[in-house]
């Protein structure tokens, strides 16, 4: 069985899909730790609730990035995971983490890259009046939301105020998350040189690319 670690700074949400699809064998691992840059993020009592290691490493006590990419390193390297997860990692990881972990490493964020990579993704989609919006899955590297793309979740807007938006967004992350996780796992999906190999998962594109009615 996998061992995933999954990095969170917030509500974990996502962190809950996966350890509710891991508990019915959905996803082939087991969450063994969940580490968080933030105190406070409820994610930490999920994971506690459900008896995983939880570890805290607060930015705010670290000078540099640098500095606490280096403690955070030194603690994945002893996680020992196959895959780590950021979940609502709201934190950028500097080369030593991106580049020793390359391949390791996935994120979701919340739009179609390369469209709004950074903040404030949801609020540019209704300013800009975009008739799509969606979610990205991608293998983590030193450009900020730019590593290779593993897959992309397409949804319609529909004049709907912020939090409707933001609660379909996360529907669609809950279920498109933890299925790639899920193909990661049995070895379906993992990164060549720089290419995402789908081993018998043949998208029609460079990636998985689904549209939904949520
Ligand atoms: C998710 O919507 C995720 O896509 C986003 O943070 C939210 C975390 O929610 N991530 C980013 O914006 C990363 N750039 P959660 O804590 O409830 O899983």
């Amino acid at each position: 069985m996998k061992k995933i670690v999954v990095l969170i700074s917030g509500s974990g949400s996502n962190l809950q899909a996966i350890i509710d699809k891991c508990n019915i064998n959905y996803i082939n691992a087991e969450v063994i730790c969940v580490i968080s840059n933030n105190l406070n993020a409820f994610g930490i009592e999920r994971a506690k609730s459900v008896g995983i290691k939880t570890i805290v490493i607060n930015h705010k006590e670290f000078q540099s990035r640098e500095l606490f990419d280096t403690e955070l390193y030194k603690i994945l390297l002893e996680q020992n995971a196959d895959l780590i997860v950021l979940a609502g990692f709201m934190r950028i990881l500097t080369e030593k983490i991106t580049n020793n972990f390359f391949g390791k490493i996935i994120n979701i964020h919340p739009s179609l890259l390369p469209k709004y990579p950074g903040l404030n993704t949801h609020e540019q989609v209704l300013e800009n009046n975009d008739s799509i919006h969606g979610i990205s899955i991608h293998y983590v590297s030193s450009e900020l939301d730019g590593g290779p793309l593993i897959a992309q979740g397409e949804i319609k807007t529909a004049n709907e105020n912020i939090d409707i938006l933001v609660e379909r967004i996360h529907k669609l992350e809950h279920e498109l998350y933890p299925e790639i996780i899920k193909y990661i796992c049995d070895d379906k999906i993992f990164i060549d040189q720089n290419r995402v190999i789908f081993n018998g998962l043949n998208p029609s594109g460079k990636f998985i690319y689904k549209k939904y009615e949520i």
